[in-house]
């Protein structure tokens, strides 16, 4: 899938993310700014905190309990706040997230 990343200075870079990783993984091989994701995707960092734009919510799976509770947690979260690890690659076309700037 086409991802583009909105990233937090304001500039957008769109990678082409196969299917099976994450929109995490995309960002990390990419070596795209912003997302830190110290844990390398086991979902216990939350420094791959991004915003989906409205709508978007159905082109992944639910959040785990696991996943809620951190992003709970997690300065600036909003109702639209995911982990980008958990943000699996399946047959979306195009895929938008903004990377929210951990402070890393
Ligand atoms: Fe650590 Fe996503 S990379 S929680």
């Amino acid at each position: 899938a086409k991802v583009t990343y909105h990233l937090p200075d304001g500039e957008a870079r769109t990678v082409e993310v196969p299917t099976g990783q994450s929109v995490m993984d995309g960002s990390v091989r990419n070596n795209l700014p912003g997302i830190v994701a110290e844990c390398g995707g086991s979902c216990s960092c939350a420094t791959c905190h991004v915003y989906l734009p409205a709508g978007a919510h159905a082109q992944f799976d639910d959040p785990t309990e696991e996943e809620l509770e951190l992003v709970e947690f997690l300065e600036g979260a909003q109702p639209n706040s995911r982990l980008a690890c958990q943000l699996i690659i399946s047959d979306q076309d195009e895929i938008h997230v903004e990377v929210v700037d951990s402070g890393l």
